[in-house]
């Protein structure tokens, strides 16, 4: 497996086995259902965006009578082509606060969660035979696509939204992806990536559901590392952008109850800037995502129509989270505060989830774990 050794010998992180899984694809549109040789994140019939259903009976009754954490780490979509490799990011305690655990995905290869998901997207790409992939970004998936791309010789294409910063962009020029500048946002950049990928028979990757899958291994991965702690996981608090890293969070919280690994779901709380935050207004009316102009300094999650928004709302109202919005002010001043505290650089955007902290704290019960997204500013 090719794929395994030059991965490995290319970054030095912790990386671990992961077993797969047989899964459907379902349309969320028209509920159109494909099998696993389905080469598209995207359904033919309407252009609906497709989710990945599981084959949970596969799951042996010894697995659960173990009630073990492998029956989770199973849990991605099965690959022809072999095992996809997970990084193993630490999980900090606060130095003062000792009911805060910040999980630190800026360890990743490429300095952000993008990696998770883009190892399944590109894991699938060689399945499928693709020479070529695109997406579209605000800049870090793309740095973490075109990354992974390079090592396997397979063409990226990356459509960038306005919104994003020039050292992310030297970070995939650095990948040799070829750039496509939008004058418009990450939406519009979304609109131009599918158009390519129909009319060029590129593999259409990004916030799809591959990612998706790939990202839920950061939750199941809390629930592991805290357990071996001997701590509850009561809070999770995460950005938004286009809204998969918090349904892929949710979609592991689901199958954590659903395999009785955990007896309470956690209160999970989301994040944007006052400054782009369809989904914090959606959840505020009460009322279905609306698209907002972007205009916020935290460029990665300068989304103004969230993919994902409306699925992910739905779950997060059902299950008692939470939205909320920080200002630009208040994101500037917890990144700087976060850099010295714990002499470590995180992205604006990632400083979100430190900025809402200070403000709910007091209402929060039990440990909360903040997602730590990305450094790469
Ligand atoms: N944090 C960082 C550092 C991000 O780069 C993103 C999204 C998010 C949070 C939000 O995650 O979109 O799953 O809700 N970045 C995308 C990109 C949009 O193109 O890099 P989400």
């Amino acid at each position: 497996m090719p794929l395994i050794v030059r991965w490995k010998r290319i970054e030095g992180v912790m990386v671990l086995r992961a077993e797969t899984m047989r899964y459907k694809l379902v349309c969320s549109s028209c509920n159109s259902e494909y099998d696993m040789s389905y080469k598209s994140q995207i359904c033919s019939r309407c252009n609906g965006i497709l989710r990945v259903e599981y084959y949970y009976n596969d799951i042996t009754d010894k697995d659960l009578q173990l009630r073990s954490y492998r029956s989770l780490t199973r849990v991605l979509p099965k690959s022809n082509y072999g095992y996809y490799i997970l990084g193993d990011t630490k999980l900090l305690r606060d130095i003062k606060d000792k009911a805060l655990y910040l999980k630190l995905e800026t360890e990743n290869p490429t300095r952000s969660f993008k990696d998770r998901g883009s190892i399944v997207e590109i894991s699938k790409a060689i399945d499928y035979n693709y020479k070529e992939i695109v997406c579209a970004s605000t800049g870090n998936m793309a740095y973490s696509l075109s990354y992974y791309s390079r090592i396997n010789k397979i063409k990226a294409r990356v459509y960038i939204s306005k919104d994003a910063v020039e050292s992310k962009i030297d970070l995939i020029r650095s990948n040799n992806a070829e750039i496509v500048n939008i004058d418009g946002d990450f939406t519009k950049a979304q609109e131009e990536a599918l158009k390519y990928s129909i009319s060029n028979n590129a593999f259409l990757t990004g916030d799809y559901c591959y990612r998706m899958e790939g990202q839920r291994v950061v939750t199941l991965e809390i629930f592991k590392q805290m357990r071996a702690l001997k701590k509850s996981v009561d809070n999770i608090i995460l950005p938004v952008g286009n809204a998969t890293l918090l349904s892929a969070t949710e979609k592991a919280i689901d199958e954590l109850y659903r395999f009785k690994l955990i007896r309470d779901k956690p209160t999970v709380i989301a994040v944007q800037s006052a400054q782009c935050d369809p989904f914090v207004k959606a959840y505020e009316k009460d009322r279905s995502i609306e698209y907002v102009k972007p205009s916020t300094i935290a460029d990665a999650i300068a989304v103004g129509y969230p993919t994902f928004g409306d699925s992910a709302l739905e779950w997060l109202k059902e299950n008692n989270g939470y939205a909320l919005s920080v200002s630009d002010k208040e994101l500037v001043e917890a990144r700087d505060y976060f850099a010295g505290k714990y002499n470590l650089i995180i992205e604006t955007a990632s400083a979100s989830v430190i900025a809402a902290y200070n403000r709910i704290r007091d209402r929060l019960d039990g440990y909360t774990v903040a997602i730590i997204t990305g450094a790469n500013e």
